[in-house]
């Protein structure tokens, strides 16, 4: 008896000391990262463009801002633009990152575009695994340099979400030691051409994260929490599916739905009116090309048959 929990004893010792060594190697030799790159001025173009892909296509207000839900699908509160918030996730839930030049003044415009775009944070650690960073490593080199210049030009937030708390050894292994070795350098993929309206709807759908609360086969049905009201709502089919779908929509009916949203009333929703995470507000004013090339894309996926409820309708 004495003799067998001694070689336990000695196994589970040995079997910490591997784990401690994996980790410690795991810290030394992760992240990858490649030296941020050298960029060139932006031009007002650049500013632009960024401030269009920020404010109309990319998801990073939904982590980065404040928002109201007080108001109908829940406008970026002011003053809060890009100065971080608490972002719900079931398994790593943890505050963004402020993103104004409050605090990124010291960073390099390269540091913040491999921060983007290869998850490495400009003291070469990682950047929590909750941040995007491979779906905007499809944006075009043109299209992350266009985002980096404008988060330049966003007025400075005075705040530091606190980075430091205790944290369940679930959380240290996904975001200290998966985390770790998940960065990658950064290839810029070619641009994809705009006149592909298929392609391009495609890698709009990519950059802007639809399939975040739509899920991978874009059928809905999942919960999506409406931040900080405990309340939820059920993501839309947006497949081709007729019933259960969006498959009796077209082209012009898709366009005019998003952009119905920019007249949404300025008035506070009613305590048990509906309300939606959908980002609306921010899509009613994306370009018209834009909302055709995504309607063409949907147009593209095989239709699912699932109810609202996310059953699997007869
Ligand atoms: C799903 C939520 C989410 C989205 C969407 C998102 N971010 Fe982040 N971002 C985070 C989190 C979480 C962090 C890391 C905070 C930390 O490491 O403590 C982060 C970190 C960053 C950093 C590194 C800053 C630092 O101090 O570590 C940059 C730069 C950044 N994000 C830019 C963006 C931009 C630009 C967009 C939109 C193109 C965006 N993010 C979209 C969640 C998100
Ligand atoms: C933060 C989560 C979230 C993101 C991101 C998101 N959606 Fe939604 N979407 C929802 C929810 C929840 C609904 C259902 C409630 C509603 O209609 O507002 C919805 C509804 C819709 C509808 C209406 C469908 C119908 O039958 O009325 C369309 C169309 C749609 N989304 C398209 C998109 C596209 C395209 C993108 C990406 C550019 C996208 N959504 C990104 C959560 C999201």
């Amino acid at each position: 008896m004495r003799r067998a929990l001694r070689i336990a004893g000695c196994s589970a010792g040995i079997l910490i000391t591997i784990l401690l060594g994996v980790v410690a190697w795991i810290h030394l030799r992760y992240p990858r990262a490649a030296p941020p790159a050298q960029l060139a001025a932006a031009s007002e173009a650049d500013i632009a463009r960024g401030r269009y892909l920020f404010e109309h296509v990319l998801a990073c207000h939904d982590c980065h801002s404040k928002r109201d839900f007080r108001f109908y699908a829940g406008p970026v509160i002011a003053g809060t633009a890009g100065g971080g918030s608490w972002v719900e996730d079931e398994v790593v839930p943890t505050f963004s990152a402020n993103i104004t030049p409050f605090a990124l003044h010291g960073w390099s415009d390269g540091e913040i575009l491999r921060a983007m775009t290869a998850g490495v944070r400009a003291d070469g650690g990682p950047v929590h695994p909750l941040m995007p960073w491979d779906s905007y490593a499809n944006l075009s080199a043109g299209d992350a340099r266009a985002v980096v210049a404008y988060l330049r030009t966003l007025p400075p937030v005075n705040s530091s979400p606190q980075r430091a708390r205790a944290i369940s050894p679930k959380e240290f292994l996904i975001v200290r030691v998966i985390g770790r070795v998940l960065p990658k350098p950064w290839v810029p993929p070619p641009a994809v051409p705009e006149t592909d309206r298929v392609a391009y709807g495609q890698h709009l759908v990519k950059v802007a994260e639809c399939s975040l609360c739509h899920g991978a086969d874009f059928s809905g049905g999942r919960a999506v929490n409406i931040p900080g009201t405990g309340r939820s709502v059920v993501s839309a089919n947006i497949t081709p599916d007729p019933t259960t779908g969006i498959g009796a929509w077209n082209e012009d009916n898709f366009v005019s739905v998003f952009r119905s949203f920019a007249a949404v009333s300025k008035e506070p929703v009613p305590a048990a009116g509906k309300n939606t995470p959908m980002p609306w507000l921010r899509y009613a004013s994306m370009n018209e090309d834009d909302l055709r090339a995504i309607y063409a894309y949907l147009r593209t996926l095989p239709p699912v048959t699932k109810a609202e409820d996310g059953s699997a309708a007869p």
